[in-house]
């Protein structure tokens, strides 16, 4: 049987079944729902704080009082998860604040998981937030330059992942690109016993001009260099496909495409080739871009962002990561 109507068919008029807006749910293809939405934010120690992201409008560095209400409201207009990410007091060569029990990671996981047991809590696992050089690994500088050594981080990342889960989170989310992290990750949670605790991969990250202004907001930009010896190259998509294999292979539970919208192509064969639960993370400029044409009243946000995540969906994705999270459960409310 053919998806097309091919000529025998007597005058079929697509107009038809576009009469109503019930009508045109009836037949929708794709549902954009509250459902689907992850709401990322930042967190650093103190109190009452509210440190704006200027490249951001309405995303902020926030003390753990401060996330708390954030993600309450998220959550009371039905955002079902929270994706964490830390900035640390103090950063150092290998990290330590990603792994210590009370980093600020952890504290606002316990803090999340108490006061909001419902609520699903993602921890992003990385160590660039956390190294005073800003790289996701461990590096290594000599006469010939800066290298990264990816196996020795394996460790430290492993640690990270099990102080998260010690304190709460319901999802790891591995985002360093380091080769074989999903495997080491895998075995520290299984020997502490977490088997049940799934893992949601960075798996096909490309090395991306779209994650500017999130390096403002987490204060992670790379001191030197860039990050292309371990993110993926954007022209690469079969690439793509085996970083994703892999990540299966190792044990990742959920694989994610990153960045989003001008990686359409990549989610759509990840999600056709493995039929593995997938997230789209719209990351950082994707809302800068639309925040700064809205504010300047050249696009309507709303129907954008809308837009923008519904074609995400249509793409494969079961899950949608975005900044805009909060106002999106609103406006669906609203529709
Ligand atoms: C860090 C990390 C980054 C993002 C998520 N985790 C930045 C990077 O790799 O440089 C980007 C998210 C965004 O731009 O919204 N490993
Ligand atoms: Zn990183």
């Amino acid at each position: 049987m053919s998806l097309y109507p091919v000529g025998q068919f007597p005058a079929y008029r697509p107009r038809r079944l576009r009469q109503s807006p019930a009508l045109r749910q009836l037949v929708r293809e794709t549902q954009l729902q509250v459902a689907h939405l992850v709401l990322p934010l930042f967190v650093r120690s103190g109190c009452k704080l509210r440190r704006p992201i200027a490249a951001m409008p309405g995303v902020f560095q926030l003390s753990p009082d401060e996330l708390l209400r954030e993600a309450a409201r998220a959550h009371e207009l039905g955002v079902p998860a929270v994706l964490l990410f830390g900035i640390p007091d103090r950063k150092d060569a290998k990290a330590s604040g990603a792994y210590a029990a009370n980093g600020i990671v952890q504290q606002a996981v316990r803090l999340l998981k108490k006061e909001l047991p419902q609520l699903l809590v993602i921890t992003d696992v990385c160590l660039c937030e956390y190294m005073e050089h800003g790289h996701c690994g461990i590096v290594r500088r000599d006469k010939s330059g800066a290298r990264i050594l990816n196996d020795p981080t394996l460790k430290l990342l492993a640690r990270a992942a099990a102080s998260h889960v010690q304190a709460g989170a319901d999802l790891v989310a591995p985002s360093d690109m380091m080769d074989g992290r999903v495997r080491a990750i895998r075995e520290e949670l299984d020997r502490l016993g977490f088997q049940e605790t799934p893992i949601m991969s960075y798996a096909a990250k490309f090395a991306s001009a779209y994650y500017g202004p999130f390096r403002e907001a987490a204060e992670s930009a790379p001191k030197f260099g860039d990050r292309r010896s371990y993110q993926m190259d954007p022209a690469n998509a079969a690439e793509a496909l085996r970083e994703v294999a892999l990540d299966i292979q190792e044990g990742a539970d959920i694989v994610m495409v990153k960045p989003a919208l001008a990686y359409l192509d990549i989610l759509y064969r990840v999600k056709a080739e493995f039929g593995y639960p997938t997230a789209a993370y719209a990351v950082s400029a994707e809302y800068s871009m639309v925040k700064a044409a809205g504010a300047q009243g050249w696009i309507d946000e709303r129907a954008l962002t809308l837009e923008s995540l519904l074609a995400m969906r249509r793409a494969g994705a079961d899950i949608l990561i975005t900044y805009a999270a909060t106002d999106v459960a609103q406006w669906l409310r609203e529709k």
